[in-house]
Protein backbone atom coordinates (compact mmCIF):
# COMPACT_ATOMS: atom_id res chain seq x y z
CA UNK A 1 0.00 0.00 0.00
CA UNK A 2 1.15 3.46 -0.42
CA UNK A 3 3.01 5.49 2.04
CA UNK A 4 -0.10 8.43 2.72
CA UNK A 5 -0.28 12.09 4.42
CA UNK A 6 -3.52 12.70 6.20
CA UNK A 7 -4.45 15.62 8.51
CA UNK A 8 -5.50 15.11 11.67
CA UNK A 9 -7.39 17.25 14.54
CA UNK A 10 -7.42 16.85 18.03
CA UNK A 11 -10.54 18.55 18.88
CA UNK A 12 -10.86 21.10 22.13
CA UNK A 13 -13.06 18.23 23.91
CA UNK A 14 -10.54 16.26 24.11
CA UNK A 15 -7.27 18.50 24.43
CA UNK A 16 -9.51 19.42 28.21
CA UNK A 17 -9.08 15.76 28.81
CA UNK A 18 -5.42 15.81 28.78
CA UNK A 19 -6.20 13.16 26.07
CA UNK A 20 -3.00 13.85 23.26
CA UNK A 21 -0.67 11.55 24.80
CA UNK A 22 -3.19 8.64 24.78
CA UNK A 23 -4.39 9.73 21.02
CA UNK A 24 -0.91 9.81 19.68
CA UNK A 25 -0.24 6.56 20.93
CA UNK A 26 -2.88 5.12 19.21
CA UNK A 27 -1.66 6.34 16.02
CA UNK A 28 2.01 5.21 16.68
CA UNK A 29 0.68 1.91 17.73
CA UNK A 30 -1.27 1.46 14.43
CA UNK A 31 1.55 2.46 12.41
CA UNK A 32 1.29 6.19 12.24
CA UNK A 33 3.98 8.92 12.39
CA UNK A 34 3.90 12.28 13.50
CA UNK A 35 4.76 14.40 10.32
CA UNK A 36 3.66 17.65 11.58
CA UNK A 37 2.39 19.45 14.53
CA UNK A 38 1.19 22.25 15.96
CA UNK A 39 -0.89 23.50 18.86
CA UNK A 40 -3.43 26.89 18.32
CA UNK A 41 -6.02 28.35 18.56
CA UNK A 42 -8.45 28.64 15.59
CA UNK A 43 -10.24 31.61 14.24
CA UNK A 44 -14.15 31.73 13.51
CA UNK A 45 -12.22 32.30 9.94
CA UNK A 46 -10.21 29.60 9.44
CA UNK A 47 -12.50 26.98 11.18
CA UNK A 48 -15.39 28.35 8.28
CA UNK A 49 -12.63 27.83 5.75
CA UNK A 50 -11.84 24.69 6.93
CA UNK A 51 -15.42 23.38 7.07
CA UNK A 52 -17.11 25.21 4.26
CA UNK A 53 -18.35 22.17 2.44
CA UNK A 54 -20.82 21.72 6.15
CA UNK A 55 -21.58 25.86 5.60
CA UNK A 56 -25.07 25.16 4.48
CA UNK A 57 -25.68 22.43 7.14
CA UNK A 58 -27.72 23.44 10.42
CA UNK A 59 -25.04 22.75 12.75
CA UNK A 60 -22.41 25.01 10.64
CA UNK A 61 -22.87 27.73 13.60
CA UNK A 62 -21.88 25.31 16.34
CA UNK A 63 -19.58 23.46 14.73
CA UNK A 64 -17.27 27.08 14.18
CA UNK A 65 -18.34 28.00 18.09
CA UNK A 66 -17.33 24.83 19.35
CA UNK A 67 -13.68 24.39 17.45
CA UNK A 68 -12.62 27.69 18.40
CA UNK A 69 -13.73 27.53 21.84
CA UNK A 70 -10.26 25.98 22.73
CA UNK A 71 -6.86 24.90 22.08
CA UNK A 72 -6.46 22.32 19.22
CA UNK A 73 -3.42 20.26 17.91
CA UNK A 74 -3.18 19.99 14.33
CA UNK A 75 -0.87 17.23 13.05
CA UNK A 76 0.34 15.55 9.77
CA UNK A 77 0.25 12.20 9.93
CA UNK A 78 2.04 9.91 7.77
CA UNK A 79 1.99 5.84 6.85
CA UNK A 80 1.05 3.27 4.43
CA UNK A 81 -2.61 4.05 3.65
CA UNK A 82 -2.85 6.69 6.02
CA UNK A 83 -6.17 8.01 5.07
CA UNK A 84 -8.31 5.35 5.74
CA UNK A 85 -6.37 3.70 8.46
CA UNK A 86 -6.74 7.32 10.54
CA UNK A 87 -10.60 7.01 9.76
CA UNK A 88 -10.43 3.37 11.23
CA UNK A 89 -8.57 4.70 14.57
CA UNK A 90 -10.78 7.21 14.71
CA UNK A 91 -14.01 5.73 14.64
CA UNK A 92 -17.52 6.54 13.41
CA UNK A 93 -18.42 10.18 13.16
CA UNK A 94 -20.89 9.46 15.98
CA UNK A 95 -19.44 8.16 19.06
CA UNK A 96 -22.73 6.65 20.21
CA UNK A 97 -21.85 4.39 16.66
CA UNK A 98 -18.01 3.89 16.78
CA UNK A 99 -16.39 0.57 17.51
CA UNK A 100 -15.22 0.06 20.96
CA UNK A 101 -11.71 0.97 21.62
CA UNK A 102 -11.64 3.70 18.85
CA UNK A 103 -10.67 7.01 19.74
CA UNK A 104 -14.35 8.47 19.35
CA UNK A 105 -15.54 5.81 21.51
CA UNK A 106 -12.75 6.76 23.97
CA UNK A 107 -13.03 10.02 23.75
CA UNK A 108 -15.87 11.86 21.67
CA UNK A 109 -19.34 13.00 23.92
CA UNK A 110 -21.66 13.56 21.02
CA UNK A 111 -21.55 13.84 16.97
CA UNK A 112 -19.63 17.33 17.14
CA UNK A 113 -17.63 17.30 20.13
CA UNK A 114 -16.18 13.81 18.58
CA UNK A 115 -12.45 14.21 19.74
CA UNK A 116 -10.73 14.23 16.80
CA UNK A 117 -11.08 15.25 12.77
CA UNK A 118 -9.52 13.12 9.77
CA UNK A 119 -9.54 13.96 6.34
CA UNK A 120 -11.91 11.45 4.28
CA UNK A 121 -9.28 11.07 1.26
CA UNK A 122 -5.89 11.54 -0.23
CA UNK A 123 -7.62 14.73 -1.93
CA UNK A 124 -8.96 16.36 1.32
CA UNK A 125 -6.42 15.80 3.12
CA UNK A 126 -3.66 17.60 0.34
CA UNK A 127 -6.59 20.72 0.94
CA UNK A 128 -6.47 20.36 4.56
CA UNK A 129 -2.84 20.44 4.94
CA UNK A 130 -2.02 23.10 3.23
CA UNK A 131 -4.87 25.23 4.85
CA UNK A 132 -2.46 24.87 7.96
CA UNK A 133 0.83 23.91 7.17
CA UNK A 134 3.36 25.76 5.20
CA UNK A 135 4.89 22.87 2.96
CA UNK A 136 8.62 22.90 4.65
CA UNK A 137 6.48 22.50 8.40
CA UNK A 138 5.96 18.96 7.31
CA UNK A 139 8.67 16.42 7.37
CA UNK A 140 9.44 13.21 5.08
CA UNK A 141 9.26 11.18 8.48
S1 LIG B 1 -18.80 12.82 7.82
O1 LIG B 1 -17.94 11.82 8.48
O2 LIG B 1 -18.00 13.94 7.27
O3 LIG B 1 -19.72 12.23 6.84
O4 LIG B 1 -19.68 13.37 8.99
P1 LIG B 1 -20.79 14.45 8.95
O5 LIG B 1 -21.95 13.90 9.70
O6 LIG B 1 -21.02 14.92 7.56
O7 LIG B 1 -20.16 15.59 9.82
C1 LIG B 1 -19.23 16.50 9.31
C2 LIG B 1 -18.63 17.28 10.45
O8 LIG B 1 -19.64 17.99 11.13
C3 LIG B 1 -19.66 17.65 12.52
N1 LIG B 1 -21.06 17.52 12.94
C4 LIG B 1 -21.65 18.30 13.85
N2 LIG B 1 -21.20 19.32 14.58
C5 LIG B 1 -22.07 19.89 15.46
N3 LIG B 1 -23.36 19.49 15.61
C6 LIG B 1 -23.86 18.47 14.89
N4 LIG B 1 -25.13 18.11 15.05
C7 LIG B 1 -23.00 17.82 13.96
N5 LIG B 1 -23.14 16.79 13.09
C8 LIG B 1 -21.95 16.62 12.49
C9 LIG B 1 -18.93 16.34 12.65
O9 LIG B 1 -18.28 16.27 13.93
C10 LIG B 1 -17.95 16.40 11.51
O10 LIG B 1 -16.76 17.03 11.90
P2 LIG B 1 -15.35 16.42 11.51
O11 LIG B 1 -14.35 17.38 12.04
O12 LIG B 1 -15.32 16.31 10.01
O13 LIG B 1 -15.30 15.10 12.22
Amino acid sequence: MAIEQTFSIIKPNAMKKNAIGDIVSMFEANGLKIAAAKITVLTADKAGEFYAEHKARPFFGELVSFMTSGPVMLMCLQGEGAVLKNREIMGATDPKKANAGTIRSKFGDNVGENAVHGSDSVESAARELALFFEKHEICNV
